[in-house]
Order: structure tokens, then C-alpha cells, then sequence
């Protein structure tokens, strides 16, 4: 894919929570770009709203300000099927808490994207996105024969099966030590570079964040700092 081609494109985004006479101001006012073949961090304190800005970016959670554009085209007003569409044809995901199904293989949860998407398995293609992460050998193991870091590898790779233009990481070595979160970390920065995708990844790590080409710093849901590596 050409690189530097806009995938998401978000103006003036706001996600406000009213709890009684409170408004909590999640997300207020941001402006985001992420373009094919780069790596983009978002830092920031708990609370700051890296996940309420991933969930709109995702198209999981409607702004209540602002736009927002995947690929082109806006999102607003597409109804729940419309916008899972839009998800599966150029997103895949990564969460803190790898969520593999315990009684399929690593193939199989890897595998299972596909199912949603009423496409066939195939498994010399799930061998190499399995490569990809390092796991071939882990194939036909269960999810609980695996350590932490890998579990969080075969995730990586249900996320990759799908072949998505962007892939997006909420917080996802917020279960890892420190050496697990580096190597999830450099293997982002390999499938930017040998897969020219893209990837949004939170972290509140600042020596993890800056691995990133891009790191965005929010505070109180603003964006306060944009540094470029
Ligand atoms: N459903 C909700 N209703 C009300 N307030 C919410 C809701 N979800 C999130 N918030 C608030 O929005 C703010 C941002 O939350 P968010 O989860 O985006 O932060 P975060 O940066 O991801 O934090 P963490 O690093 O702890 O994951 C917080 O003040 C939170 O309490
Ligand atoms: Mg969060």
C-alpha cells in the first residue's frame, strides 16, 4: 500500500460523559491523522483518555463532537452493521488482556477473525502471520502452555490475519514485564517497516511510547505534545 496514505483522519473529536450535573470531558477537541507505514504512540496518564480516543477511533464509541474519516469516508451516521464493516475491512486489534479463547489452539484463535468476516481459514497463511510474531513452533498449543509475552504474540497475530491497514493496541503490555513490553514494542516497529501498515498503540510508557515514529501526549483529553522520532 502507498505509504503515507491517510487511513483515519479525526477533527475536533470530543467524547463528553454527563454524570448528573458532571460533564467529564474524556476526549476534548482532538485533531488526529495516522497514515500508512508509521507507528503512532499515544502517552499519557491514567485517565487522560488514550482508550476513550482508541475507542472512537475503532468506531466502537460515537464522538459527541467533531468527525471522523476512515479511508476517506465519514463514519457519521452509519449504522452498527455499517460501522462493524468498516472495523473488519481495515482495523484489526490488540487488547491488554489478550482475550484468547482457552480451549482453541493458537492457530485456531488466531484463525478466528476470519469466521466473522464468513472467510475459509487457511492455514499455510496462518503459519506465516504466526512467523510473523515468532510462533510457529506454538501452533497446536493452547493458550494457557504459553507465557505472558506469548500470548500476547498470538494475539498480535489474530489481529494480523485480516490483513489490516491499521492495527490498533490499547495498552497492550500493561500485562507484560519490562522485557516482554520492549520485544511487543520492536516487533511493531518490524511489521510497520516489512508490512507497511500502521499502528496506533497506547502505552503510559515513556521509553516504550518513543519507540513510535509519532508520539501524541494527552492530558485531561487534549492533545498536549506532539514529537516526531
Ligand atoms: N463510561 C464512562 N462514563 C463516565 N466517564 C468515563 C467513562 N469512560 C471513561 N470515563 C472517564 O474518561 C476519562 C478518560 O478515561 P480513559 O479510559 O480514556 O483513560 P485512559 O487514558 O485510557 O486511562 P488508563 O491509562 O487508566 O487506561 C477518565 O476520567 C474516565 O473516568
Ligand atoms: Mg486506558
Amino acid at each position: 500500500m502507498e505509504k503515507g496514505k491517510t487511513i483515519i483522519e479525526g477533527f475536533g473529536l470530543k467524547r463528553y460523559y454527563q454524570r448528573g450535573s458532571e460533564t467529564v470531558k474524556a476526549v476534548d477537541g482532538i485533531d488526529i491523522v495516522i497514515r500508512s507505514g508509521e507507528m503512532v504512540s499515544v502517552l499519557g496518564p491514567s485517565g487522560s483518555g488514550k482508550t476513550t480516543l482508541v475507542h472512537l477511533l475503532s468506531c466502537l464509541d460515537a464522538p459527541t463532537g467533531g468527525s471522523l474519516l476512515v479511508e476517506g469516508v465519514s463514519v457519521e451516521g452509519l449504522s452498527e452493521d455499517e460501522l462493524a464493516g468498516v472495523r473488519r475491512k481495515t482495523m484489526g486489534f490488540v487488547f491488554q488482556k489478550f482475550y484468547l479463547l482457552p480451549t482453541l489452539t493458537v492457530a485456531e484463535n488466531v484463525e478466528l477473525p476470519l469466521l466473522f468476516l464468513r472467510k475459509q481459514p487457511d492455514r499455510a497463511a496462518t503459519m506465516e502471520v504466526l512467523g510473523q510474531v515468532g510462533l510457529e513452533d506454538r501452533a497446536e498449543h493452547l493458550p494457557n502452555e504459553l507465557s505472558g509475552g506469548q500470548m500476547q504474540r498470538a494475539a498480535i497475530a489474530r489481529g494480523l490475519i485480516i490483513n489490516p491497514r491499521l492495527l490498533i493496541a490499547d495498552e497492550p503490555t500493561g500485562n507484560l514485564d519490562s522485557e516482554n513490553s520492549k520485544s511487543i514494542f520492536d516487533l511493531f516497529g518490524h511489521l510497520v517497516r516489512d508490512k507497511g501498515i500502521s499502528i496506533l498503540v497506547t502505552t503510559h510508557n515513556l521509553s516504550l511510547g518513543r519507540l513510535a515514529n509519532r508520539v501524541i501526549t494527552l492530558q485531561d483529553g487534549k492533545v498536549v505534545k506532539e514529537d516526531r522520532f
